[in-house]
């Protein structure tokens, strides 16, 4: 086994670096490492099962469901309450909070927030699709944990991570000591140690967004995208335009190239489309861990108060010079 490094023997190593008791939170991440291979075996074998396709339910977020948001949302509320260390989950594919209430999670201390898959838009074209999580202690200590205890301010995140299956799978984490990325070996099912605290490029030459919706912009994003798209050959412009549509792998893409995603608001989505405490609070916990920023345009989403389990919000996520320069055409433009 040397040179291999588990995702297991990882989070047993970093144990030390948790401030509260320790092994809760270690077990809370294998849970949620565990069901993600088990979403990622029925995403390789989409094609081959009937798992394709709508669910023919909408979501609270007025969404259609595909089988797989549905499926991927029961496997993860499944490993999340048989690993006793989650005590709700709150789920972008679930109209309330879900009081975990399991013999096992008694005296569970943690808040788990999940986008179970993300960009399932992709999933019946064979394309990158993802999983983002989110997690928090609970505050009240007391009863059972209430809405308030899922209503913590990004900065109050212990943890936070995703997994994309993608060309392979992958997922990157953090404890707020840095970001580390595990690549899924198919050959023995476990995610091992492949990209060691992972940095964000400073600058970049992609830009992220669905520019279909240029019309409904802010002034200030329409301004950004025009000088995206200026040649200025001392900064590398035009830039480059890349839009996957899984926010997790375009975000993955500029933590490892750099590069800037952006989901503004537009007319259709006034307070913008990506939510708070699924999406964007924890891309926003990794990004900032591994050197870069994340904003909605003004100010920093981890500073944002939630005031509801849904919440949308703008973002503008990557390489600092870059979300930097589109922050200053917002100021200005918008
Ligand atoms: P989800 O599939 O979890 O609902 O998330 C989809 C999100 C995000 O991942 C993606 O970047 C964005 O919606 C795509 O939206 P558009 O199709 O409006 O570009
Ligand atoms: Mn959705
Ligand atoms: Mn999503
Ligand atoms: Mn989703």
């Amino acid at each position: 086994m040397s040179g291999i490094k588990t995702l297991g023997q990882f989070i047993i190593e970093k144990q030390a670096d948790f401030p509260y008791a320790k092994g809760e939170l270690s077990r809370l991440l294998r849970d949620i490492g565990i069901a993600s291979k088990i979403v990622n075996r029925e995403v390789n074998k989409a094609g081959l099962v009937d798992i394709l396709g709508d669910a023919d339910t909408i979501n609270i977020q007025g969404e259609g469901q595909k089988k797989l948001d549905v499926y991927a949302n029961e496997q993860f509320i499944s490993a999340l309450t048989s690993g006793g260390e989650c005590c709700i989950v709150a789920s972008e594919e679930e109209d309330d909070f879900v009081r975990i209430e399991s013999p096992v999670s008694k005296n569970a201390r943690y808040i788990v927030c999940i986008d179970p898959l993300d960009g399932s838009s992709n999933i019946d074209i064979n394309v990158t699709v993802g999983t983002i999580f989110s997690i928090y202690r609970r505050k009240s200590t007391e009863g059972p944990a209430t809405l308030d205890d899922v209503l913590q301010k990004g900065t109050e995140q212990v943890a936070a991570g995703y997994v994309i299956y993608g060309s392979s799978t992958m997922m990157v984490y953090t404890t707020g000591k840095g970001v580390n990325g595990f690549t899924l070996d198919p050959s023995i099912g476990e995610f091992c140690l492949s990209h060691p605290n992972m940095k964000i490029p400073e600058d970049g030459v992609i830009y992220s967004i669905n520019e279909g919706n240029y019309v409904h912009f802010p002034e200030g994003v329409k301004k950004y995208i025009k000088y995206a798209q200026v040649e200025d050959k001392a900064t590398n412009r035009p830039y480059t335009s890349r839009y996957i549509g899984a926010m997790a792998a375009d975000i993955h893409r500029s933590l490892i190239k750099g590069g800037i995603y952006m989901y503004p608001t537009t007319s259709a989505s006034p307070k913008g489309k990506l939510r708070l405490l699924y999406e964007c609070n924890p891309m926003a916990f990794i990004i900032e861990q591994a050197g870069g920023i994340a904003s909605d345009g003004l100010n920093r989403i981890l500073d944002i108060e939630p005031t509801e389990l849904h919440q949308r919000v703008a973002i503008f996520v990557g390489s600092p010079k870059m979300v930097k320069k589109a922050e200053e055409f917002m100021a200005e433009f918008s």
